[in-house]
């Protein structure tokens, strides 16, 4: 036997020891082989934020709306309505009024660029001596002038919340409660 037939015979005898023998090798990755992960489609992009509590009032226009049906409840209500009887009768004091009160809304429901443009709160009600159960009619009456217009009741309970946290204690000072 030739030793080249010897070596054929040979390898055939290893063939089932050693699978390489005799067969084509495998192709080579090349090196520099994108990992398998980066043919897959990119990752998603980030939810956008959650919209802040200005967004879900429905910004500037649809505050005005509420304060507009607020300041109704509000002078038809006997426990608030003559402190602001003498505004009321004046037009330009009364737009005023009802526009920084927007303002002052969007203001406390985390609002951008609210423009409000009055006295702080606690100097804005100086001298008025506004009590606990004003307060609250005036909260129930927003509450009102909410649902009337249709904000959720969700919606509507974060801003009665942020109002009690942020400026109730400016503006009740009266004795009362
Ligand atoms: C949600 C709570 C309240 C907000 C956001 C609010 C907001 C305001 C604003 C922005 C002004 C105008 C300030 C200025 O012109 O410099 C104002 C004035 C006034 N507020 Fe309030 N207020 C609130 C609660 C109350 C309560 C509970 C009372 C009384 C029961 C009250 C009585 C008044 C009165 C009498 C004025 C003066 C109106 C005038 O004669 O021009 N406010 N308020």
């Amino acid at each position: 036997m030739s030793s080249r037939a010897l070596s054929a015979a040979a390898c055939l005898a290893l063939l089932t020891l050693i699978p390489a023998c005799g067969s084509p090798r495998p192709a080579e990755e090349p090196e520099n082989a994108e990992p398998a992960a980066a043919s897959e489609p990119p990752p998603a992009p980030p939810p956008p934020p959650a919209p802040s509590l200005y967004e879900r009032l429905g910004k500037s226009e649809a505050l005005a709306g509420v304060v507009e049906e607020l300041m109704g409840n509000v002078l038809a209500d006997h426990r608030l309505g003559k402190l602001f009887d003498r505004a009321h009768k004046d037009k330009a004091r009364w737009k005023q009024l009802t526009t920084r009160m927007v303002a002052e809304l969007c203001v406390v429901a985390g609002g951008a660029d609210c423009g409000y443009d009055g006295k702080p709160m606690k100097d804005a009600h100086a001298g008025l001596n506004v009590t606990g159960p004003q307060w609250d009619a005036f909260i129930e009456d927003l509450g009102i002038a909410l649902k009337t217009r249709g904000v959720d009741d969700a919606v509507a309970k974060a801003l009665e919340d942020k109002l009690e946290q942020q400026i109730r204690a400016d503006i009740v000072v009266g004795k009362g409660k």
